[in-house]
């Protein structure tokens, strides 16, 4: 954000609640009541998103990092980065960690011996303050039909049919021994001391990719949930990708995991870049989706988001985004509360990813929306709707304290849901009837540590495309 941008950021016009901005033309709103919504207790018992590291980003996109290699030593060389950053604990394995066509003697996941020990991955990992998350899918092998489910005369194949095109059969989840085999595995994981578990492919979501999954795989999160229950050890489950998000479903997912993924994978298909302005645009209209979903459906959300892996770490020409949209980024993954799983190069951070990822500032508003998400509020309407122009708030808390966030999504790419064309500098405002509130506010610009002052009608700010800015407010 550039100093010009700030000090364009003009406030309190007036007292009549409406604001006067160019290029914005105002009648009198007839804004909808605010309603505010909270993050409460996960089902495994957090109380914030998970933040952390994943190898995702770099095996989705490996000349990002030259020589990098999805082993133990690579891991452990980015992990060990991670311990670095203040705030950050969670060190995650995605998909290629495990041996891929058959479990042990009782069909449970083993690691692949060639390239990882995950016992000593997680003592090394705890020995320096992280904690350890592996990646797996629904189902047992099809190659372990024939073993029984430990400590039964069950064998896996009576109770696991069919095939689902990731070399596993599909669990019937009404069978007792089902839920005795889940609980195996988390025995196993708990043992490994394993932290976190990213179970991918949850149906309904994981929209068709070759596979042929079952149409209501629900009954994977519900197995997961009580088996980490009864391991005894705390453990975070995260399920992906891109989950339905009906009443029915969503209320599951809230019942059962820490986090859900909001969209597809962010990556870039294998280019020198992490990923592209128009998959970050499909990411911020995926997480309006999913709150406006909560919001119908909940007073208080008991999971997380998860916008997938946080792709802002590197310098503009490796991440693939400018700085002013890995701010952007940055500011909207923190705004939804979100897990704030990074997907950089972690060897590699420049100096403004260093700071956006860490900025004390920053990572106390993450605080704040670890408890209160933000939510779309459109300028001019106090809408929902997808638009270039965007204002979001989080809370108010009972204090007063809230977040807002104006943003300018410059033209839509393809996938952003707001079809804005306009690539000029704009005029982003909220009215506090815009976003719901009203009264006297303190605002405070949090990226660029500036003071802005009492408001009492609203804020506003001139923004060039992928520019946004990320204000607190307290109750003055
Ligand atoms: C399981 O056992 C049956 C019966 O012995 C055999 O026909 C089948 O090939 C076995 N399947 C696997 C995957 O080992
Ligand atoms: C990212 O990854 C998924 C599969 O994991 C793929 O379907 C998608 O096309 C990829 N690329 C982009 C630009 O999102
Ligand atoms: C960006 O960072 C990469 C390492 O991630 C480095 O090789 C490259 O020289 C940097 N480019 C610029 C323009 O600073």
């Amino acid at each position: 954000m550039t100093s010009r941008l700030i000090s364009a950021l003009v406030l309190g016009l007036g007292a009549t609640g409406a604001v006067a901005a160019p290029n914005t033309k105002r009648t009198s709103s007839h804004a909808p009541q605010l309603k505010i919504i909270s993050y409460k207790e996960t089902p495994n018992g957090f109380r914030s998103a998970a933040r952390g590291w994943n190898s995702f980003g770099i095996q989705a996109n490996p000349l990002t990092t030259p020589g990098w290699k999805f082993d133990q030593e690579h891991v452990i060389e980015q992990c060990d980065h991670l311990a670095g950053l203040p705030g950050y604990d969670t060190c995650s394995l995605d998909s290629g960690w495990s041996v891929g066509g058959n479990g042990d003697d009782y069909g449970r996941i083993m690691y692949d011996e060639d390239n990882f020990n995950i016992p000593m991955l997680a003592d090394h990992l705890h020995s320096k303050g992280l904690k350890l998350g592996v990646y797996i899918v629904p189902g047992a092998f099809l190659q372990d039909v024939n073993k029984t489910i430990i400590n039964t005369d069950v064998r896996i194949g009576d109770v696991c049919h069919g095939d689902e095109g990731l070399v596993r059969c599909i669990f019937d989840y009404t069978q007792p021994a089902v839920q005795l085999w889940h609980n195996s595995c988390a025995d196993l994981f708990a043992k490994w001391k394993v932290d976190f578990v990213k179970l991918d492919f949850v149906t309904p979501g994981s929209p068709d990719n070759g596979q042929h999954l079952p149409a209501d795989g629900s009954g994977s999160v519900i197995a997961w949930h009580k088996a980490i229950q009864q391991s005894g050890r705390k453990m975070r489950l995260d399920i992906s990708w891109k989950l339905d998000r009906t009443e029915k479903y969503f209320k599951i997912w809230n019942e059962n995991a820490d986090s859900m993924r909001t969209d597809q994978d962010l990556n870039n298909s294998q280019q020198p870049t992490f990923v592209s302005w128009e998959v970050v645009q499909r990411a911020f209209d995926n997480y309006r989706q999913w709150i406006v979903a909560g919001l119908q459906y909940f007073d208080h959300l008991n999971i997380y988001p998860d916008m997938d892996n946080l792709l802002v770490g590197n310098n503009a020409s490796v991440s693939g985004i400018t700085d002013a949209q890995r701010q952007t980024v940055m500011t909207h993954y923190i705004g939804a509360g979100a897990n704030l799983i990074i997907g950089s190069d972690l060897t590699h951070l420049d100096k403004f990813g260093l700071n956006l990822l860490t900025n004390k500032a920053a990572r106390d508003v993450a605080d704040f929306t670890a408890q209160y998400p933000m939510q779309p509020r459109n300028p001019g309407t106090g809408g929902q709707d997808a638009k270039q122009l965007q204002a979001w708030i989080a809370g108010p808390a009972p204090t007063g304290k809230a977040v807002v966030v104006l943003a300018n999504y410059g033209p839509d790419l393809g996938q952003g849901g707001f079809g804005g064309t306009s690539s000029a500098e704009q005029w982003v405002s909220a009215s506090w009837e815009d976003l719901g509130i009203k009264g006297t506010y303190r605002v405070h610009d949090v990226w660029n540590n500036k003071d802005l002052g009492k408001q009492k009608s609203g804020v506003k700010a001139k923004l060039g495309p992928g520019e946004s800015v990320l204000l607190t407010l307290t109750r003055a």
